[in-house]
């Protein structure tokens, strides 16, 4: 399999200087699923001062991420400056919080493709047309507000590199985890059997699979309904 690439864009390059050096996205990138590079967006900027954002118009607070130098990064990363552009096996995402939310079915997806582009937004805001005319995806982690981008691109860069084919242990492990079957994971324990006066459930010290399979899905169900009742509409 040809390795994942994936192209973040960013006023911040160092930000990610050692993010992916740990744990299972360093195995799969030393295992050559995954290729990961920062960009620093001021590489595509064509003035002096090299200027990445501006004021709004119609005014108010802030500065804004200029539309020129992000098209250029995406077309000198991507091949294409226009959504309809850019070829199939690619996804440009812009992460802001007026995006569509990130879930662990859209990293499945993402991980199906040859290459990722992450714009990473700043300030008050991305220009418009960077959204209308360019990205495939606007996606935002969670409802609410992060400086920038940068921390969701982490997000979304390890949901997604853990799910490419070879990145866990064994290929199953990803089968049976959260949010892949509707529910939160079951609790988990190991030893000791006591601690401080807290014991595992017995059941989990039986070795009766049937009966310690029927606890999991209960106690994973029980969890759902305590902390994401949400899930089980
Ligand atoms: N940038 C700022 N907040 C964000 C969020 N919640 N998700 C993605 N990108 C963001």
């Amino acid at each position: 399999m040809k390795p994942l690439r994936v192209d973040i864009i960013t006023i911040f390059p160092d930000y990610f200087r050692e993010a992916f050096d740990y744990g299972i996205i360093r195995r799969a990138r030393g295992a050559g699923l995954v290729n990961i590079e920062a960009h620093d967006l001021r590489a595509w900027t064509s003035d002096k001062h090299k200027s990445v954002d501006d004021r709004p118009f119609g005014g108010g607070d802030g500065m804004v991420l200029k539309p020129e130098p992000i098209f250029a990064a995406v077309q000198s990363l991507a091949g294409g400056n226009r959504r309809e552009r850019i070829a199939a096996g690619t996804r440009v995402a812009l992460l802001s919080p007026q995006g569509r939310p990130f879930t662990q079915s859209l990293a499945a997806e993402f991980a199906a493709n040859e290459q990722l582009v992450l714009i990473c937004g700043r300030y008050e805001g991305v220009d418009e047309r960077v959204s209308d005319a360019l990205v495939t995806d606007e996606i935002s982690i969670g409802d609410y507000v992060l400086s920038g981008g940068e921390p969701a691109a982490l997000v979304v860069i390890d949901a997604t590199v853990r799910l490419l084919p070879g990145a866990l242990g064994s290929e199953t492990s990803a089968s049976n985890e959260s949010f892949t079957d509707g529910l939160l994971d079951c609790p988990q324990y190991t030893r000791p059997p006591e601690f401080e006066g807290m014991r595992v459930p017995e059941v989990l010290l039986t070795g009766h699979h049937a009966e310690i399979a029927r606890w999991r899905r209960e106690a994973a169900e029980e969890k759902t309904k305590r902390n994401r009742p949400d899930l089980l509409k």
